[in-house]
């Protein structure tokens, strides 16, 4: 691994590797505190889009370590624009042990690390968002003590957290279903590459449009905005298409007919738009503990690809 791009550049057992470490470096920090095996080291964070989790989720977790982030804010570099990406990719390289990046194109997390002499973590594209499906499997595992046969039920917009989930369920044999108005389903690349993993770990990826039949004997149901940064333009639209079927409230969660369904959501969360303050705030919602866990499953990945743990 020399970089975290996509879940599905991983293999199955990579992927198994990162939550089994994620999850003794949260025993640790729990005992008491990490040990500083990134001393001495800098992760340079660039971001093209805000972010609450991923800035200082990755500031803290290097911190922790021992080591440094460096935060450069989306007026600053002008990626592909100011200078060409490769540019940056060779200049940031030569001054830090580590790059993370938030963009609007996946090409340029690609182009990054194509030119980068160190490693480069994908802090959410517009394909995908690795870190928060790493993180999200986690939570489902330390919450549920399984992952195999697990039914995760993610009810929205085909977007980069589903593709990210579609990929972590796909390599730890969950039955992932992705339930989203006709013309908003995930990229059929996307489905065909998640059900290529799935072969060899018995998951299964299914897509369906219809929630309160997809929900049914959920374990996991999670949702996402309807919009996503950089769709603004299309907000009011997409409004229109997905309320009030879509949202995850409690009668949906009543549709799973299981009483534990626990409910997930990357945030930040639009409350009363794809998820009612009832279910987010109810004793079935994981989204603190899952915003908690960013941390935990990025030292993780900052532990190998900078520490080579
Ligand atoms: N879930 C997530 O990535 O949050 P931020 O956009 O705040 O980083
Ligand atoms: N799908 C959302 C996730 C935010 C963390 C977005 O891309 O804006």
């Amino acid at each position: 691994m020399n970089h975290f791009l996509s879940i599905a550049d991983l293999t199955s057992s990579e992927f198994i590797d990162l939550l089994d470490l994620a999850d003794s470096l949260k025993r640790e920090w729990a005992a008491g505190g990490n040990r500083p095996i990134l001393a001495g080291k800098t992760l340079a964070m660039l971001f093209q889009k805000p972010s609450l989790r991923t800035r200082v989720s990755f500031e803290m977790g290097m911190q922790h370590l021992g080591g440094h982030a460096l935060y450069i804010s989306p007026n600053e570099v002008g990626l592909g624009k100011r200078e060409s990406v490769a540019d940056v990719a060779r200049v940031l390289s030569s001054y830090v042990d580590g790059i993370m990046a938030r963009v609007f194109d996946h090409a340029h997390i690609l182009e990054l690390a194509e030119h980068s002499s160190v490693p480069v973590i994908n802090g959410l594209s517009d394909y995908n968002h690795p870190a928060q499906g790493l993180t999200d499997i986690f939570t489902i595992r330390e919450a549920l003590g399984r992952l195999q046969g697990v039914r995760l039920v993610f009810v929205g917009d085909g977007n980069n957290v589903a593709t990210s989930l579609m990929f972590g369920g796909a390599h730890t044999g969950m039955h992932v279903v992705v339930c989203t108005p006709q013309g908003f389903e995930p990229d059929p690349q996307v489905v065909s590459r998640a059900r290529e993993l799935a072969q060899a770990t018995g998951a299964t990826i299914e897509l369906d449009h219809d929630p309160r039949q997809a929900v049914r004997g959920a374990d996991v149901i999670y949702t996402d905005v309807w919009t996503s940064m950089g769709q603004e333009a299309e907000a009011q639209r997409r409004l229109q298409v997905f309320s009030p079927t879509y949202q995850v409230n409690a009668e949906l969660l009543a549709a799973s007919g299981n009483p534990d369904v626990r409910v997930m959501h990357c945030l930040p969360a639009h409350r009363g738009e794809e998820i009612t303050s009832e279910v987010a705030d109810s004793s079935h919602s994981l989204l603190w503990i899952q915003a908690e866990n960013r941390m935990h499953a990025q030292k993780a990945l900052l532990a190998r690809l900078l520490g080579g743990l």
